[in-house]
């Protein structure tokens, strides 16, 4: 594999596109927001500078960023070797963009999706030939974060997941296999239930969010308390993986609390808007 297709510029998109650059991937980033693939390009700069900076890069931080190419079309995916799909978290965007990508691409490149909260297998669905269709979810901070869960839907093929295996390995990062597309994966079906029992202390009055964060913090040694980690993820992407999680499940103890709603009603997201359980300058 050569070439790297990223669809959408935000937090997760823009890491994982300087990820596959840093490995010697040849990427393109795709946004229809001319506005977001200007601040994803700045962002990545800033990024590379602070790491060659650190002299944590094997060459230097200007070779690498001239390996991403910014696109506002999915035209150039027609030679890409693996798209990853970092859009919103919306079946019908999701939809309409692998219709184009299944168009474009060639036949032989695998198609992936970062979601944290959609099924695989129903995002495959409109596609013709869904066996090259595969989950690769990433984590934030992606520069930091070794883990990707790679998640098999129903219909993806073994050879799909090891290519995939073997790509991820590509790019310095660890692999775990989700044999089968349940809600939440791994990583957020555990922690996601630490963020409501969080929650939960927090409405009842139990704790402060400072005195929950510090708890976690230094009695199990996390590098970060629910609360500051929801502010870091972003309070709108955990409230998707938890609906995703009860509409799939159906079980009450997945509903998300009223504070969450409430917040992300009222544009308090986290760093990302500069107000979240915590505020940010
Ligand atoms: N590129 C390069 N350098 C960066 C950077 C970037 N993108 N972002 C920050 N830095 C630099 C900072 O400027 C700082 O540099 P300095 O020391 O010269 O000032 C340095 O890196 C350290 O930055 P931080 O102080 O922010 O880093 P920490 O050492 O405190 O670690 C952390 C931060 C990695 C976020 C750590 O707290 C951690 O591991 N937290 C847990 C994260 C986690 O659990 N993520 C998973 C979330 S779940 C998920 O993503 C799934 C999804 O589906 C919801």
């Amino acid at each position: 594999m050569k070439t790297v297709f990223i669809v959408g510029s935000g937090i997760m998109g823009s890491g994982i596109a300087q990820l596959c650059s840093q490995a010697g991937y040849e990427v393109r980033l795709m946004d229809n927001d001319q506005k977001m693939l200007g601040k994803a390009f700045k962002k990545i700069e800033w990024s590379l500078n602070k790491l060659e900076e650190k002299s944590l890069l094997k060459e230097n931080a200007g070779d690498i960023l001239t390996r991403i190419k910014i696109e506002n079309t999915f035209e150039n995916a027609s030679d890409t070797d693996i798209v990853i799909e970092a859009a919103f978290e919306n079946l019908k965007t999701k939809h309409d963009i692998f219709k184009e990508l299944e168009h474009v691409c060639r036949p032989d490149a695998i198609l992936g999706t970062n979601t944290s909260s959609i099924p695989i297998t129903e995002i495959a669905s409109i596609l013709k030939n869904p066996q090259r269709f595969v989950g690769i979810h990433f984590f934030n901070p992606v520069h930091k974060m070794k883990l990707v869960e790679i998640i098999k839907g129903f219909a993806t093929s073994d050879d799909t997941a090891q290519k995939t295996k073997e790509f991820v390995f590509s790019i310095g990062k660890e692999p775990v296999m989700v044999n089968c597309d349940s809600a939440g994966f791994i990583v957020n079906r555990i922690n996601g239930m630490a963020f409501l029992e969080a929650l939960q202390l927090l409405e009842k009055g139990v704790a402060s969010v400072e005195d929950i964060d510090k708890a976690i913090r230094l009695g199990l040694g996390n590098p970060m308390g629910p609360f500051e980690l929801m502010d870091l993820v972003g309070l709108d992407v955990v409230l998707n993986a938890r609906m995703g999680i009860y509409n799939e499940t159906r079980q009450p103890n997945h509903f998300p609390p009223g504070i969450l709603k409430n917040m992300v009603k009222a544009g308090c997201l986290g760093r990302k808007t500069g107000k979240g359980f915590y505020e940010y300058k």
